[in-house]
């Protein structure tokens, strides 16, 4: 653990605000090899609705939805074959996040990759397409800053709103695995490294 290494919190959330700093730049040219095998794709809802967020994901399986609803998914659709393997780092920064939050031991299996242009947005929603949720929720922020909404059980539950910068991490889990969270449409701006964009890597133990 670092020296400026500090938490807030809020009921179930654990942040970590720039705890990526300085391993940026090394996790975003493993998030483009990532790109590079398994390419930004728009995600259509089991409704019909194109989501403004791209997506993809590295790891044993990836989160996909399509007109047959959501799920985990051991090939990448677009190709056939597997999802990029989770880089090394990855893992072990998702690790190292969620035993500061008091999650030991976890190995994420699945990471998604959201992918924001101004005005893209994440609706409120529950992350329960996971078999074992006894394993926490790791994300980090890149790029341009998004405020996160972090709800509570139910969608009608007040939500936070926090914001989240290059380089933070938050982790839910235990009580607050399944609370309702979101983001709000993206903000124009330009990051120094990634211009227009947002990216987020959500770590989950799907299987
Ligand atoms: C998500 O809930 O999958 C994304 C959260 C975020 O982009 O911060
Ligand atoms: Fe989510």
């Amino acid at each position: 653990m670092t020296a400026e290494l500090f938490a807030l919190n809020l009921p179930g959330l654990t942040q970590l605000p720039g705890f990526a700093h300085g391993e940026e730049t090394a996790l975003l040219a493993a998030v483009e090899r990532v790109i590079a095998a398994a390419p930004w794709r728009q995600v259509i809802t089991p409704g019909g609705k194109a989501m403004s967020v791209q997506m993809s994901n590295c790891g044993a399986v990836g989160w996909i939805s399509d007109r047959r609803g959501y799920r985990y998914s051991a090939a990448d659709p677009l190709s056939g074959r597997p999802w990029p393997a989770m880089p090394e780092g990855f893992a072990r920064l998702a690790a190292r996040a969620a035993a500061v939050a008091g999650f030991a031991g976890f190995a994420p299996d699945a990471c998604l990759i959201n992918l924001y242009e101004p005005g893209a947005r994440m609706a409120l929603h529950q992350d329960r397409d996971e078999v074992d949720v006894s394993a926490p929720i790791v994300s980090l922020s890149l790029g341009l800053p998004a405020v996160f909404l972090w709800g509570g059980a139910a969608r009608a539950d007040k939500a936070a709103r926090i914001e989240l910068h290059s380089g933070d991490v938050v982790v839910w889990g235990g009580a607050a695995r399944l609370n309702f969270h979101g983001v709000l449409p993206l903000r124009e701006g330009v990051h120094p490294v990634l211009g227009r964009r947002r990216i987020n890597l959500t770590f989950r133990k799907a299987l």
